[in-house]
């Protein structure tokens, strides 16, 4: 049992991609590995709190003392995401796929026929927004991510207040950056109105610096 000052606090973290599902053996998917959302539970849980992961798939072991549940489609994660409720703090490291196939096929396609196979898209509930929004389950804090290529804050700020959540994590994910699969993540903290800049740090030190900035606002509020 851990001595920590998350103690008695219930934790939610999503992790990994997810996986939208073509026909039985194709998916559309992204580039997360997981290790950000990952490091994230695993430092919650070093503070102490009861953490659920939800993670899409990834190769990343499942971190020490924190309870797994492994999905694949983002209507699966969001499901499980409501399943895990009520909890005091979520964070939404995954990056869910903004678009499912709207009719996944039974059988695999097949390329005979000569005619090449449209995907209509049908777009994914938005997770984080859901969990911003869910009334008296609502989680007491709600950080959300923000994934951009540009103008990283301005864009982060934006979502922030669309999505409904409370602190957002903003990070460049330019293919420069290697933030996607990388080991190391820079990353900008909104609280609101209130910009911190990290400096360059390993995602497990994000995780860790993370994880404290949440401690402190729970058992200093709670
Ligand atoms: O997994 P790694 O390789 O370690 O990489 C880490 C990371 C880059 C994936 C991570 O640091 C990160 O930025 N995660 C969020 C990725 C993302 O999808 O960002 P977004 O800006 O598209 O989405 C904004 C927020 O909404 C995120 O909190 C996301 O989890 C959430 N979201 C998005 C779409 C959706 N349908 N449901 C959601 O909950």
């Amino acid at each position: 049992e851990a001595l920590g000052p998350l103690r008695g606090w219930r934790a939610l973290v999503t992790s990994g991609p997810t996986h939208e599902p073509i026909d039985p053996v194709r998916y559309i998917a992204n580039r997360s590995s997981g290790k950000q959302g990952h490091a994230i539970a695993a430092a919650l849980a070093r503070l102490g709190a009861a953490v659920t992961l939800v993670s899409g798939p990834t190769q990343e072991p499942v971190p020490a003392g924190v309870s797994i549940v492994q999905v694949e489609s983002a209507l699966d994660m969001l499901a499980a995401c409501q399943d895990a409720l009520p909890v005091d703090v979520a964070v939404c490291a995954a990056a869910v796929a903004d678009w499912r196939v709207k009719a996944t096929a039974s059988q695999k396609l097949k390329k005979e026929g000569g005619s090449l196979p449209a995907l209509e898209l049908a777009e994914n509930p938005d997770i984080l927004a859901t969990l911003s929004r869910a009334g008296r389950n609502r989680p007491a804090l709600v950080v959300g991510f923000a994934a951009e290529t540009e103008k990283v804050v301005a864009h982060a700020r934006a979502k922030l207040a669309r999505k409904g959540c409370d602190w957002i994590v903003a990070n460049d994910v330019s293919p420069s950056s290697g933030t996607f699969g990388g080991t190391n993540n820079t990353v900008h903290l909104l609280r609101g109105d209130t910009l911190e800049d990290w400096p360059p740090l390993s995602k497990e030190e994000v995780a860790q610096r993370l994880a404290m900035a949440i401690a402190e606002h729970l058992v200093g509020t709670g």
